[in-house]
């Protein structure tokens, strides 16, 4: 299978590699496309990064957009067209830094990340929110854990996006348990009850009904 990876910073690049590993060949892209290409060279054969985001989709079964929420919308315009009838899996988490640095939640209270970014898609573009769950380095360290595999959680409202991210979560090295529909995506968001959890099958569900 194929994946592009749009958006290769600190959680792109860890996607992009732990979808590598697990044999996905990959498209990556990135805004002025030198990361792209150093992550591709890094990647090996398996990976090659696309001239820019359109390109990036060219033969693609699926994409990650591994970008800051900010500048998700504008990425989604540009490719709108390319995006229908296709899986569309989102790490974004609805933060940035105020003037002090810290993070801050930029959705108002009750407004669902995954429900904003479904408002921006397509009609016919399957998206499922997942790979943002946790921390650039928890995540990476986590991928294929022993003897049990760590939880990748995700929400989504389309039963065929959650088969197919599934499937991509697997091939990360984890194993995926849906926390439920994109109204309850931001339990996976930084201040989420979810966020950088890293457990096992069994606990990981009674987690989700335990909120
Ligand atoms: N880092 C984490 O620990 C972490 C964990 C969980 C979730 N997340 C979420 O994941 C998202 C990405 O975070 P990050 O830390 O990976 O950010 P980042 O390090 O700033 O990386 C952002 C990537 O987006 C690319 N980009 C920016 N504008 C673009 C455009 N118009 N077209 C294509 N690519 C573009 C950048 O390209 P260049 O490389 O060329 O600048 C860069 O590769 C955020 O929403 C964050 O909340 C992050």
């Amino acid at each position: 299978m194929t994946t592009a990876v749009i958006g290769t910073g600190g959680v792109g690049s860890v996607i992009a590699r732990h979808l590598a590993s697990g044999g996905e060949t990959l498209r990556l892209s990135s805004a002025d496309s030198k990361s792209a290409r150093t992550l591709a060279a890094k990647i090996g054969p398996t990976a090659v990064a696309a001239v820019d985001n359109r390109d990036a989709l060219q033969g693609a079964d699926a994409v990650v957009l591994a970008l800051r929420f900010g500048v998700l919308k504008s990425v989604i315009d540009e490719i709108a067209d390319s995006l229908t009838d296709r899986l569309v899996v989102v790490p974004s988490n609805p933060v940035s830094l105020d003037a002090q640095g810290n993070v801050v939640r930029i959705l108002p209270k009750g407004q669902s990340s995954g429900e904003v970014v479904a408002g921006w898609l397509p009609a016919g573009a399957r998206v499922a929110m997942a790979f943002g769950s946790m921390s650039a380095a928890l995540f990476e360290s986590s991928s294929n854990r022993s003897p049990d595999l760590a939880v990748l959680f995700y929400a989504t409202d389309d039963d065929r996006a959650g088969e197919e991210v599934e499937q991509l979560i697997r091939t990360a090295g984890f194993e995926p348990v849906k926390v439920g529909g994109l109204d309850q995506s931001g339990r996976l968001d930084v201040g989420g009850d979810l966020h950088d959890r890293v457990v096992g099958t069994a606990e990981a569900r009674s987690l989700i009904g335990g909120a």
